[in-house]
């Protein structure tokens, strides 16, 4: 009896499993955490402003994970108070991109770590400054020679560290992704309406599997041209190819209720007009007040559980730590 309740159960499983598989959009499960040291040290890197010249600025100060991994300005604040050129993407999940940065310049998310400490308008450090002032405090040398073998730091670590923390940066458990395995209650008949929608006029041709984005570069404006008054060329400035200009990575739209302002000018805050822009330049499509709120509502349940852990405690500076310079 007991054996045959099992085989229904797994036969049930079975059916949505298929069912699932056969979904533009896929679940995000939980990271699986292999070198807990690792993680922990990429952590406090990423909260760790001494990274920066100003001793001020951390990986956290525009990907904030208080706020769904971004900074929610249309674009970042970096050292000495300068506006970037672009609207900072959602660290969230940003293990599923093909490539990193809106133009994908960066293959990965280690080569990417390197980028912002030595950017003059992020934090505006260099490598070897970084790496100098990180050997001066003896709570650092300690946790890398745990972690990897020998009391010299090398940036590579550094890097190695921020990207394996920033790999456990998923957002399982979303409203959204309890209906797809299965609970028919998980969201809301408005939200399901919009989910149908949403295959249905072709979002996902850009917007699918586990991120709903990361997976591709696509033109911005693809029927009707993105109005802005952003220089910013987009994969073009990778590829060197006219054809690309105006290509963006197609932006992930897990937790995207938190990462406004949206699009890579930053321009638009309101999720509805966001999502009405995209039916018309991307799709050609009007929508009715009604279609937008139902789309809408299925971009609310791709909120899922923020990643939560105990604040790192920074190991203190020493005498021979270089003092900040903001
Ligand atoms: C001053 C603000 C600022 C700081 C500090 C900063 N970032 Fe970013 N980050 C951005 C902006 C803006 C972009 C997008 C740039 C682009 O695409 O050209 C970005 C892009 C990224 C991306 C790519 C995400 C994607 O979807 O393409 C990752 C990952 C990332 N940053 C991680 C980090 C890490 C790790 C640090 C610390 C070492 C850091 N950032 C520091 C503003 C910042
Ligand atoms: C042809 C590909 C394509 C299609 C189709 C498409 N999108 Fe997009 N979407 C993009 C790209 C590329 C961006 C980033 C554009 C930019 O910022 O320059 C984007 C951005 C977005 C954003 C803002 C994300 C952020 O974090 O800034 C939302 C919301 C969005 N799309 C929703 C939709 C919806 C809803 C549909 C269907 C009505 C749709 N998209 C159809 C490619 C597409």
């Amino acid at each position: 009896m007991r054996m045959k309740l099992a085989l229904v159960a797994a036969s049930t499983l079975c059916a949505s499993m298929s069912v699932m598989a056969a979904e533009p959009v896929q679940p995000i499960y939980a990271a699986t955490i292999e070198d807990r040291d690792k993680v922990e040290l990429g952590k406090m890197l990423f909260f760790d402003p001494r990274l920066s010249q100003s001793g001020f600025i951390s990986c956290n100060s525009c990907h904030n994970l208080s706020m769904g991994g971004s900074d929610n300005l249309p674009t970042s604040i970096g050292h000495d108070w300068q506006l970037g050129p672009i609207n900072s993407p959602t660290v969230l999940n940003s293990k599923f991109n093909i490539a990193q940065f809106w133009d994908g310049r960066a293959a990965t998310l280690q080569e990417q770590a390197g980028g912002p400490i030595a950017n003059p308008g992020e934090m505006a450090f260099t490598h070897q400054l970084a790496l100098s002032t990180l050997e001066t405090i003896p709570g650092y040398v300690k946790m890398f020679e745990k972690v990897y073998g020998d009391e010299v730091i090398t940036i590579d670590e550094v890097t190695d560290a921020i990207a394996v923390f920033e790999e456990t940066l998923v957002t399982p458990g979303a409203p959204f992704d309890r209906s797809l395995m299965g609970d028919e209650n998980a969201i809301s008949m408005q939200a399901k309406a919009g989910y149908e929608l949403f295959k249905t006029v072709g979002c996902t041709a850009c917007h699918n599997g586990q991120a709903l984005g990361g997976s591709s570069f696509q033109k911005m404006g693809l029927v009707k041209p993105y109005e802005t008054d952003s220089e910013v060329a987009g994969r073009s400035a990778v590829t060197g190819n006219e054809i690309d200009r105006f290509s963006f990575k197609v932006p992930t739209l897990r937790n995207i209720e938190l990462t406004y302002p949206y699009f890579h000018d930053g321009a638009v805050w309101d999720l509805g007009e966001a999502v009405n822009i995209m039916g018309e330049i991307q799709l050609g499509r009007t929508f009715k007040p009604e279609e937008t709120d139902q789309i809408v509502a299925f971009l609310t349940t791709l909120t899922g559980q923020q990643p939560t852990f105990d604040l790192p405690i920074l190991p203190p500076s020493s005498a021979k730590t270089p003092k900040p310079q903001p």
